[in-house]
């Protein structure tokens, strides 16, 4: 594990370790470029816990496109067994908290000339509120863990759990997801980013074993969404 007060993204450091070992942690105390997810810019203040895992292809047991979705999992679980409370999984990879966002995840990866070599799963926390409140734009949505709890000690068991994770397999994964998601049999919105960001309304009806979104629309069909967010 490497830890960093200050730095521009931990996601964009560990991207270029090319030579780390499987399971290498980069965390950070604060951001000042933390990416989040569509190119948006992810609120990285001092409350919160910043960290990117490196993950060796060729150690993976799980489809590659389920390493997000194990992410989840994996601070779902960690943040549990350290005593954190009311979580649940918005698919596909923040976690909430009594209706608020608490936590963000963003998968990049690394290739060269046998295809993707590395996979860098960036993991942002908020564990306390910030002192002057969250911006403008994010404080509707954004809420805290109030975990006061060591930093290290959370993201050693974050990355021992997302470890585990991705030498199971896609069944492991999956069924562990599911029990965990938010809004099973809600109405929502979702934006299908795979369809030029239309909207889909309908009810949540859980997952495909890929971890695709079912939801039945209000005509009556069944989609299934392999990336989008959902509005509720
Ligand atoms: C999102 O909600 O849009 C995803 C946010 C992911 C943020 C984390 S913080 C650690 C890592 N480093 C980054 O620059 N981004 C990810």
């Amino acid at each position: 594990m490497i830890f960093h007060d200050a730095v521009d993204s931990t996601n964009r450091i560990a991207l270029e370790m090319p030579e780390a070992p499987h399971l290498t942690v980069v965390t950070a105390d604060s951001q000042t470029g933390g990416r989040g997810r569509m190119g948006r810019k992810y609120f990285s203040y001092g409350g919160g816990l910043y960290m990117s895992v490196i993950l060796d292809a060729k150690k993976i047991g799980i489809p590659l496109h389920l390493c997000t979705p194990a992410a989840a999992v994996a601070v779902f679980e960690a943040l549990r067994e350290l005593g954190v409370s009311d979580l649940r999984i918005k698919w596909v990879n923040d976690l909430y908290r009594n209706g608020k966002k608490i936590c963000g995840i963003l998968t990049e990866c690394r290739s060269d000339n046998n295809g993707i070599s590395r996979i860098v799963v960036g993991i942002g926390i908020n564990l306390t509120n910030p002192e002057d409140g969250f911006p403008e734009e994010i404080k509707h949505k954004a809420g805290c863990t109030d975990y006061c709890g060591d930093k290290i000690t959370l993201a050693t068991a974050i990355a021992k759990r997302l470890g585990e994770l991705v030498s199971s397999t896609r069944s492991t994964v999956v069924e562990a997801y599911r029990e965990k998601m938010a809004w099973i049999g809600e109405q929502v919105t979702v934006t299908d980013y795979a369809d030029g960001n239309k909207k889909v309304e309908g009810t949540v009806v859980g997952i495909t074993d890929d971890c695709f979104l079912m939801i039945d629309t209000d005509d009556g069909s069944r989609r299934i969404l392999s990336s989008g967010e959902i509005v509720k």
